[in-house]
C-alpha cells in the first residue's frame, strides 16, 4: 500500500512499504551539497512558432469562456508503477509538449477581454533540493524519474506563461466537455506543413520497421510464438527511433488476419500461410504513421493468396484515385468497396454485387483520419468528417481488405482463413493526394521482389 510523506512542493510524496525510513541526520545531508541544478531543457521548440495560431483558433469558438485542456494523469498499473505516460493529444497540438513529464499540466486559455484568451500553463515545478521529494518521491521525484523543466524553462520551450500546478479554477474541460472535444478534433483535420513533414518521419521509421520484421522473419518463424517475435522486432524500431508504436501492433498470421485489431499476437508462423503486419511508429512529436503489408511467409503468394490480395489491391487503387479536395469523406470507401463486392460476385461468393452483403466479408470502413492520433479527430462531429468532404492537408488511411472467415460455409474452401489488408498514408493535395507509404512495396510482384532481396533469396 502506497503511504505519503509530507512535502513542501505540489503533492504528498508517493513512497511505498519497501522504502526505508529516512533518518532527520540523512534528510539533513541530502538536502545540501549540491551544484545548481543543470536546465532540463531550455530551447525554444521548433513547433512552438506554430501553436499560437492553433490556439488562436480555438480562442475564436469560445470568446469570453475559460478552456483547460489537460495532459491528463498517470494510471497506476500496479501498486507504485504507472503505464508509461502520453499526454492527451489535444494538449501536445496546442503546446507542442508531447513527454512523459507532462503528466497532470493543464493549459488553460483565461478569457482576456470579450474575444481573445491568455494561455497560461498550469506545470509542476522542479523539486528543489530542500525537498526530500527529489530522492523519495518514486513518481515525480528528480532521482527517480529523471528532471523536468521549470516554470521559467518550460516558458522558454512554448512561448507560453508558466505558472505552478496548484487548484484549477472551473471552465470548459476538454476531458468532459463534449463540444470543446468536438471543437478539438474539427481544428485537427487539416494539418499544416511541419505536421505532414513529421507524419512523414512516422512513415519513413514505420518503413524502416517492416523491413526489420521481413529480416528477422527466419527466426520469428522458428519460434513457437513468432508473432510476438515480430511485435518485438517491430516495436524495438518504433522505440528506436521514436516515442515507441502508435498503437498496439497487429502480429496476425494466418486465420488470425480476419480478426480486425489481433493483438494477442501469440501464434506462430506458418511458411503456407500470409501475415498481416499493421504498425505504426509514433514520433516524439506523438505523430503517428498507421500502414499494413500482408505478405507471404514463404516468399511466394500462392495462387489463391494472389486472388484474394490482387482484390483487396485493386480496391486500394479504386479508393486512393478517388481521394481529391471536394470528394465526400465516404467517396474512396464507396469506389473501393465497388470493386470488393463486384470481385465477390464474380468469384460466385456473392449472387450480386448490390447491396451491401460485402460487408459480411470487409467488416469495417477502409480508412480514418491519421495524425497525432491513430484515429485522429475522432470526436470531431458527422457533418464535419463522416459525412464532409476532403480538404487540401488532411492525411488519411486507406485501408480496404478482405477478412474469410476459417468457419465461413458462404466461402469455398480454398478461399476460407485467409485475410488481407493493405493500408496506406496519404496526404489530400490540390491535385488529389500523394502517398506517404509509397516506400513500401504494394504489388504481389514487387512485395515478393522486395523479401527476396532482404532475405537474400
Ligand atoms: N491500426 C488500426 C487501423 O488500421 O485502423
Ligand atoms: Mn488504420
Ligand atoms: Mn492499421
Amino acid at each position: 500500500m502506497a503511504k505519503s510523506a509530507p512535502s513542501t512542493t505540489t503533492s504528498p510524496i508517493r513512497t511505498v512499504s519497501h522504502d526505508l525510513p529516512v533518518s532527520p541526520e540523512l534528510a539533513s545531508f541530502m538536502a545540501s551539497g549540491w551544484e545548481a541544478a543543470p536546465p532540463a531543457g531550455d530551447v525554444r521548440l521548433p513547433v512552438a512558432a506554430l501553436t499560437p495560431a492553433r490556439r488562436a483558433r480555438l480562442s475564436a469558438r469560445f470568446p469570453g469562456e475559460r478552456i483547460l485542456v489537460p495532459a491528463g494523469e498517470l494510471r497506476v498499473r500496479s501498486n507504485d508503477c504507472d503505464h508509461r505516460f502520453r499526454p492527451h493529444s489535444a494538449y501536445t497540438w496546442l503546446t507542442g509538449l508531447g513527454g512523459e513529464e507532462q503528466a497532470g499540466h493543464v493549459l488553460v486559455l483565461e478569457p482576456d477581454g470579450p474575444h481573445g484568451h491568455e494561455a497560461v500553463l498550469h506545470v509542476r515545478p522542479r523539486s528543489p533540493r530542500t525537498d526530500e521529494g527529489f530522492y523519495r518521491d518514486r513518481r515525480y521525484g528528480e532521482f527517480w524519474v529523471g528532471p523536468r523543466p521549470g516554470l521559467a524553462e518550460a516558458e522558454r520551450m512554448t512561448g507560453i506563461r508558466c505558472v505552478a500546478l496548484g487548484g484549477l479554477p472551473p471552465g470548459r474541460n476538454a476531458a468532459t466537455d463534449a463540444d470543446l472535444a468536438s471543437v478539438l478534433g474539427e481544428l485537427r483535420l487539416v494539418k499544416d506543413a511541419w505536421e505532414v513533414a513529421e507524419l512523414q518521419r512516422a512513415v519513413d521509421h514505420t518503413a524502416a520497421g517492416f523491413e526489420d520484421v521481413v529480416c528477422a522473419l527466419p527466426r520469428a518463424m522458428a519460434h513457437p510464438r513468432g508473432e510476438r517475435w515480430i511485435e518485438g522486432v517491430f516495436g524495438l524500431r518504433a522505440r528506436a527511433e521514436g516515442n515507441g508504436t502508435g498503437y498496439e501492433t497487429i502480429a496476425a498470421s494466418g486465420a488470425h488476419a480476419c480478426v480486425l485489431h489481433w493483438i494477442r499476437n501469440d501464434g506462430p508462423l506458418d511458411a503456407r500461410e500470409l501475415l498481416l503486419l499493421d504498425a505504426g511508429v509514433e514520433t516524439d512529436s506523438l505523430y503517428t504513421a498507421d500502414i499494413t503489408r500482408t505478405l507471404p511467409l514463404s516468399g511466394r503468394f500462392s495462387p489463391v493468396q494472389r486472388q484474394v490480395y490482387e482484390l483487396v489491391l485493386a480496391a486500394q487503387e479504386a479508393g486512393i484515385a478517388a481521394l481529391r479536395p471536394g470528394a465526400g469523406f465516404r467517396d474512396f470507401h464507396r469506389a473501393g468497396m465497388r470493386v470488393i463486392a463486384e470481385g465477390l460476385a464474380e468469384w460466385g461468393v456473392l449472387k450480386s454485387a448490390e447491396g451491401d452483403f460485402h460487408r459480411r466479408y470487409t467488416l469495417c470502413s477502409s480508412g480514418h483520419m491519421l495524425g497525432l492520433d491513430v484515429h485522429d479527430c475522432a470526436r470531431a462531429r458527422a457533418e464535419a468528417y463522416l459525412d464532409g468532404v476532403l480538404e487540401e492537408g488532411q492525411v488519411l488511411t486507406v485501408e480496404p481488405g478482405l477478412y474469410l472467415q476459417p468457419d465461413d460455409e458462404t466461402l469455398p474452401p480454398e478461399l476460407r482463413g485467409i485475410g488481407v489488408r493493405i493500408e496506406d498514408d496519404l496526404v489530400i493535395t490540390a491535385e488529389g493526394a500523394r502517398l506517404l507509404s509509397g516506400g513500401l512495396p504494394r504489388t504481389p510482384g514487387a512485395v515478393e521482389e522486395w523479401m527476396d532481396q532482404l532475405l537474400g533469396g
